[in-house]
């Protein structure tokens, strides 16, 4: 049998407005809108070979080499979607996946990579039909719900909404009306912490279920969508901020009041947070904070005011942070090869 090999890259992405909690079978409480990113991306190599016994079979390298964790959360994920898959039936599969951004950045690796893996396995799969990034939307979600949203760029809805025609609990749908001011978006990640998480977000996203304030903020999180559609039609900076600051301390303060109660932030997070604030107050640049499941603060800012807000991040921040990765708004995943 030839041996083809399948190269997808799929960026990852920051939610400006959170998802955090969930249903049965990966379906949100409420909807959620991201920013895709550009150079943080996994890249996933498959490659098929004849397959010699029963059942599902997977050799699986994270930058070159075995990881039994990663092997058995695949493994899992492939087992629960057998059925999405055709070509588990017949062949063994390899996968190569290698993430151009550090373990532990403060970036959802999950999200790239069940997105990556996703769009390797359907892409080699029989399939394929004109529906392609939407089914490929609807796995990736099987493997970590934000992947969903990765599958396009550079703003994404994921979350059925009366409001919006298009939207589904399944898969996410891109957001095409995008004023100039929101084209180049940045994304400057501070990096205050790279220890590992201390909560995994299946665990975050578990203590959602009885939490006090559940009710209020799935309706809070759906309300921002909406409000941020209009926002990034109409392109009003001033709404922009309010809205994702708003959503990284919801997010925060549901963690810090879930009944079992934690706390991700550290002092690097808040200082970082209260410079960014005083920055836009004294000159005017539309840039705001937003936090993901993590101590580290992703720093938006559009192109325009690119030079200045480094300058700003790097003489008053760099030196009480470990590292800043810079990104910026990407398009959605590339496919290499295959
Ligand atoms: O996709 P998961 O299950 O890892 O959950 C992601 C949760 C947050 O990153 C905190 C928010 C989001 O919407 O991406």
């Amino acid at each position: 049998m030839m041996q083809k090999e399948i190269i997808w890259r799929c960026p990852s992405n920051i939610a400006l407005v959170k998802y955090w909690g969930k249903k049965e079978n990966q379906i949100p409480c409420n909807a959620s809108l991201s920013l895709t990113l550009n150079h943080s991306f996994t890249e996933v190599s498959l490659t098929l070979d004849e397959k010699k016994e029963k059942g599902i079979e997977l050799q699986y390298f994270f930058h070159e080499q075995p990881n039994e964790h990663f092997q058995k959360r695949i493994l899992r994920y492939l087992e629960q979607n057998e059925g999405s898959f055709d070509i588990l039936k017949d062949y063994s599969i390899t996968i190569h996946s290698t993430n151009s951004f550090p373990h532990s950045a403060g970036i959802a690796s999950s999200a790239s990579s069940f997105g990556a893996i996703a769009l390797a396995l359907l892409s080699a799969s029989e399939q394929q039909d004109e529906n392609f990034y939407e089914e490929a939307s609807n796995l990736a979600r099987l493997g970590s719900g934000s992947a969903c949203r990765s599958m396009y760029g550079p703003y994404a809805l994921w979350g059925k909404l009366p409001q919006v025609s298009q939207s589904s609990d399944e898969f996410a749908i891109p957001i095409l009306d995008i004023h100039p001011n929101f084209h180049d978006m940045q994304d400057a990640i501070l990096i205050v912490d790279d220890s590992v998480k201390k909560v995994s977000s299946s665990a975050g996203h578990a203590l959602m279920k009885g939490h006090p304030y559940a009710d209020a903020r799935f309706l809070q999180a759906n309300q921002h969508c909406i409000e941020m559609l209009n926002v990034l039609a109409k392109g009003e900076y001033e709404q922009f901020i309010t809205i994702i600051e708003q959503e990284a301390l919801a997010l925060h303060a549901m963690m810090m009041t879930s009944n079992q109660y934690f706390l991700l932030m550290k002092p690097g997070t808040i200082h970082a947070i209260e410079k960014i604030m005083e920055f836009r107050k004294e000159t005017g640049t539309p840039i705001a904070f937003t936090l993901d499941a993590g101590p580290n603060v992703h720093v938006l800012y559009p192109g325009k005011d690119k030079l200045q807000v480094q300058d700003f991040l790097e003489s008053e921040l760099k030196g009480s942070i470990k590292e800043i990765i810079y990104d910026n708004a990407g398009t959605g995943p590339v496919k290499i090869s295959g």
